[in-house]
């Protein structure tokens, strides 16, 4: 245990030493108007949190992007987090089509933006290519207790797949690749 906890902290320690910070909304600004401005691609059912996830990507991006190509420098991707309808028990009701029915209710818009040499800020085992990460309340204020790291990590699952889990698979389908 005690073993557990010095390994933690040393590289905690190491971090600092390396001297990087992430970045967050100090980089990945909160894109205002991209509901009317930006293109929707896909909506995610995540019935395991009640949601559904509207994912949209800048437009600039949507008519260049090609599958198989990593995205433009510039791009935007925004995942919106709506609430789902709830029955009267209070589970997530289906609508017609077999899918979550969403609500305008939203509580969470996290936005990943890429642009040439923000990767360089990072370590090698860190950084996500040129991807930063931020996390946005509705009113466009930043998540106050928003940790970056996980957004990292996880999005590195998706290393060949330019760090993002739906964009990349969404040009791929729709070119039949
Ligand atoms: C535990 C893994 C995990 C973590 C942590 C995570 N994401 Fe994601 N992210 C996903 C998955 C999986 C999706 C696809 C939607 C789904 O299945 O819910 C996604 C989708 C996205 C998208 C839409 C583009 C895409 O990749 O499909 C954005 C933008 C995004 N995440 C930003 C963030 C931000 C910002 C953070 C940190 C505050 C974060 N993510 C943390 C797993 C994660």
């Amino acid at each position: 245990m005690n073993k557990i906890v010095v390994i933690s902290l040393a590289s905690v320690f190491a971090a600092g030493v390396a001297g990087y910070t992430l970045a967050g909304p100090d980089r990945v600004a909160f894109p205002s108007g991209y509901a009317e401005r930006f293109v929707l691609y896909n909506t995610v059912d995540r019935p395991d949190r009640k949601t559904i996830r509207f994912m949209y990507v800048s437009p600039e991006t949507h008519t260049k992007a090609k599958a198989g190509e990593p995205a433009p420098d510039g791009t935007i991707l925004i995942m919106e987090d709506h609430r789902a309808k709830l029955d009267a028990s209070g589970s997530a009701e289906l609508g017609p089509d077999g899918r979550l029915v969403p609500t305008d209710q939203i509580t969470n818009i996290f936005v990943m933006e890429k642009r040439a040499g923000w990767g360089d800020a990072y370590p090698p085992e860190v950084r996500n290519g040129d991807w930063d990460y931020a996390h946005y309340l509705p009113d466009g204020a930043p998540k106050a207790d928003a940790k970056f790291d996980g957004c990292f990590s996880c999005h590195r699952n998706r290393t060949g797949r330019d760090f993002n889990f739906t964009y990349t698979k969404y040009l791929m389908d729709r070119e039949g690749k």
